[in-house]
């Protein structure tokens, strides 16, 4: 595992559990601001047999990708990097359709890794897919600077529970795979765990270290060292940030993993807008709420020199946490403060009542007025117009 505060290279891999929970969306708007911004950028489509980044990113799926990258051993990395016209922006395409992409890709998982910790860039932002399968763990433990991107909806936020659940116990497997005692204790814990009642992880290392001291010291460090930041996506209210901070007090207590929050982005229909446009969110709609949303995450990754680490004013607010909840506020205020913007190219279906109304009576009154004209002068101008 990557510790990118130590190091300028920023491996910051996105996954969240479920799918459709705007992962990709997230990983291309970052990825195009972090470039903007004038640093090296390299985003990798890791979403094996779902891949859809370049679509986000408003290209064409006709590039090379992952997919070849597995079935020709002549094929490198750098075949597969395109250089797009987005400044500073490299991408790495998806599988594009080559059959049997996912077998390949889990056998070949140890020289992909391999591959992607040899790019040279400021940040690689790898776009993962949804689920918790080894797969997507092994990518997202590449690196401790993880994003995990949940919605309000509760199947999302156990979703990204059981995520950061694997995470764990997939790393405690590897790292004690070859100790023996330790193993054993842990193998054994997780067979007479009842399903969704595993100890707690304090409990865990206790009895890990009194069996392997050593090991339980590289746990417990393990843990200290993961630092996943949340994006909370398609929030519709400031309160919506409530239950992801149940999520917080969970991670910390059952899995002993300090969860930070890197901000808040509201539903906007400019979303969709720029998915069906094909020009991405940050460009083609940059004053949108949720471009500026997602931009100010941007910022935060940016100026934390020592990402995953944030430099936080603490003596203005408690922890992340808490400035996500008082921007989330603040947006929510100019967004309600602002219909009209907000609204421009939908109206609600009472609004649509009252137009018809409206028309209605001035047909009404229109024809009145022509009865009139018309009414005993059979020959009247508008006669037969109507
Ligand atoms: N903040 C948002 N507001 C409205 N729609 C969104 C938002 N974020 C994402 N979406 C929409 O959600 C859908 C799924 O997004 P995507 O990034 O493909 O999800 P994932 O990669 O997690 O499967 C897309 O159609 C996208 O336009
Ligand atoms: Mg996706």
């Amino acid at each position: 595992m990557v510790l990118c505060e130590r190091t300028y290279r920023k491996i910051i891999p996105v996954a969240g559990g479920k799918g459709g929970v705007g992962k990709s969306v997230m990983a291309a708007n970052l990825g195009l601001l972090l470039g903007e911004a004038g640093r090296r950028t390299v985003l990798v489509d890791l979403d094996v047999g779902g891949s859809n980044l370049h679509s986000c990113l408003g290209l064409k799926n006709t590039n090379l990708g992952l997919g070849n990258f597995v079935s020709r051993k002549d094929t490198t990395f750098q075949d597969i990097m395109l250089r797009t016209d987005y400044s500073n922006l490299f991408f790495i395409p998806g599988d594009v359709l080559v059959a049997g992409t996912p077998e390949k890709v889990q056998a070949q998982k140890r020289s992909i890794i391999a591959q992607l910790l040899k790019i040279e860039a400021d940040y690689i932002i790898l776009d993962l897919g949804s689920g918790s399968g080894a797969l997507v763990v092994d990518f997202f433990l590449i690196s401790n600077a993880g994003l995990l991107v949940v919605t309000p909806q509760a199947t999302s936020v156990l979703n990204a529970y059981g995520f950061l659940k694997n995470t764990v116990f997939r790393f405690l497997q590897l790292e004690l795979a070859n100790k023996k005692a330790a193993s054993t204790l842990l193998a054994e814990t997780l067979r007479e765990a009842r399903p969704n009642a595993l100890p707690p992880m304090a409990k865990i290392i206790k009895s890990i270290e009194a069996r392997d001291k050593a090991s339980g010291a590289r746990v417990r460090e393990f843990l200290k060292s993961l630092k996943p930041g949340l994006v909370v996506n398609m929030a519709e209210t400031p309160e919506d940030l409530r239950i992801i901070e149940n999520l917080q007090d969970l991670v910390k207590k059952n899995l002993g993993v300090d969860l930070s929050c890197l901000g808040l982005v509201y539903r906007d229909e400019e979303v969709n807008a720029s998915m069906r446009e094909l020009r991405p969110l940050v460009l083609g709609r940059p004053d949108s709420l949720a471009a500026r949303q997602i931009n100010r995450v941007a910022q935060k990754i940016l100026q934390s020199r020592d990402f995953p680490d944030m430099p936080l004013d603490l003596s203005l607010y408690r922890d992340s946490f808490e400035l996500a909840a008082i921007e989330a506020e603040n947006d929510y205020s100019r967004k309600a403060a602002a219909p009209a913007a907000e609204k421009s190219d939908t109206i609600a279906p009472d609004e649509m009542l009252a137009v018809l109304s409206a028309q209605q009576k001035k047909i009404s009154e229109l024809q009145g007025t022509i009865r009139m004209l018309t009414m005993g002068g059979q020959g009247g101008p508008l006669m037969g117009r109507f």
